[in-house]
């Protein structure tokens, strides 16, 4: 039967008053929490009425609230849910709600620029021009990378499934798979074939034309993203070294290395001794470049922790570089936004190290490079925003 939404069908009107009821549950939490995400699952999955689909409704609701949340804060209940109505994205699970509360226009006065905290046009003046600032703040595409030469078995799958996907034209490699799906579900997922990897981190080792061979260190691995491309792109000549300070990160590495069939990857639990072809130093950092996956962390990442990042950042990258051989390459990587985390970590190292020197980048993806790296803006290839350096050792 097709819903009255002229007076609101009961299904839609229970999924207000349920939405409204998470919201005021999370209402103390939606500027400070920096762990918002494990709160709104744990709300989401405390009720076991709620299905899969209730579930990636509410998920999707709550996460609009999150990432409008100044148009949103200090409505009337009419006018909040008229507005996440209208800002949710369209998704099967969503599109009942959708047509029954989103219809309307946008109200006057909403201003774009409120959903960026002020402080970060100071650090990316970038992210405040109109299609960077709405990439930033709108719900993230699902990218996977490919993990094999012939992607006809991961293709028959998602057909079989009715999946559909986007190939990206900067590398085939990389989908954009359509819906709100749950690769991890798949065949092709168990068994390595692909893996779920945001297509700007992936342009990252794309800027470097790695040959094959050589031993490199990957010194911030975490889970192994970018290991498990580059132990790829290095192929079987080649290895990689895994490091990282955080245990339970190297685990679920192994454990993807293992499903990619890729033996390149040797695991560092300590602190990574000798020389190596290549170090990569994907730095952590405040993340201001992954907010439309993260967008609680818009209302809690303060110029403080950007500075705090900053000077762990100086200090990693000094430290590592002394792994990298005389002749070999340094890279620096972020998945921030901010000048103080890339341009001028980088600007401060060269200074201070002279026999590492920037090589400029072998594909740009229409950005402009500057003199001190790359920065990969959301919106123009629906990516995060991503920052890279390539140095190299005299
Ligand atoms: C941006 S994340 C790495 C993401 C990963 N390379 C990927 O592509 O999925 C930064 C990583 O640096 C690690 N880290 C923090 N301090 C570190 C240190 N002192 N030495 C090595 N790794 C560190 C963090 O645990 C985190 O996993």
């Amino acid at each position: 039967m097709t819903p009255d939404y002229a007076s609101p069908h009961p299904v839609v009107s229970n999924q207000r008053r349920v939405v409204l009821a998470l919201l005021h549950a999370l209402r103390p939490h939606l500027r400070g929490d920096r762990s918002l995400p494990t709160r709104i699952e744990s709300l989401i999955k405390a009720d076991r009425r709620f299905g899969s689909r209730d579930r990636r409704l509410y998920r999707e609701l709550l996460y609009t609230a999150v990432r409008y949340l100044p148009w949103i804060e200090g409505r009337t209940d009419d006018e909040a849910i008229g507005l996440i109505g209208h800002l949710a994205a369209e998704l099967p699970a969503t599109h009942g709600f959708r047509a029954a509360f989103g219809a309307g226009p946008l109200p006057d006065g909403l201003d774009p620029d409120e959903l960026l905290p002020a402080w970060l046009r100071a650090e990316c003046p970038a992210a405040f021009e109109p299609a960077v600032r709405t990439a930033l703040c709108a719900r993230a595409p699902l990218w996977l990378r490919l993990q094999v030469d012939d992607p006809a078995p991961v293709a028959a799958e998602f057909a079989s499934l009715g999946w559909t996907y986007t190939p990206s034209p900067l590398r085939p490699d990389a989908w954009a798979v359509d819906g709100d799906r749950d690769l991890t579900r798949t065949d092709a997922f168990a068994h390595g074939l692909i893996e779920v990897q945001d297509l700007g981190s992936q342009l990252i080792l794309d800027t470097l034309a790695l040959e094959p061979g050589g031993h490199w260190l990957d010194a911030c691995a975490g889970a192994g993203g970018k290991t498990l491309q580059l132990a790829r792109l290095l192929g079987p000549a080649g290895r990689v070294t895994a490091h990282d300070v955080r245990p339970g990160a190297l685990a679920e590495l192994e454990v993807r290395a293992h499903r990619a069939g890729l033996r390149s990857i040797v695991i560092s639990r300590t602190a990574p001794t000798g020389l190596f072809d290549g170090v990569l130093v994907d730095a952590p950092c405040s993340g201001t470049g992954t907010w439309r996956r993260s967008p609680h962390l818009k209302w809690n990442t303060t110029p403080e922790h950007v500075a705090r990042s900053a000077r762990l950042q100086t200090e990693l990258l000094r430290r590592f570089s002394e792994r990298v051989h005389p002749g070999g390459r340094l890279i620096y990587a972020t998945c921030s936004l901010c000048r103080s985390e890339n341009e001028a970590i980088v600007a401060a190292f060269l200074a201070d190290r002279p026999e590492f020197t920037l090589e400029p980048p072998a594909q740009t993806f229409g950005f402009p490079p500057g003199p001190h790296g790359l920065a990969i803006l959301p919106g123009r290839h629906d990516t995060d925003g991503f920052f890279v350096a390539s140095m190299r050792r005299a």
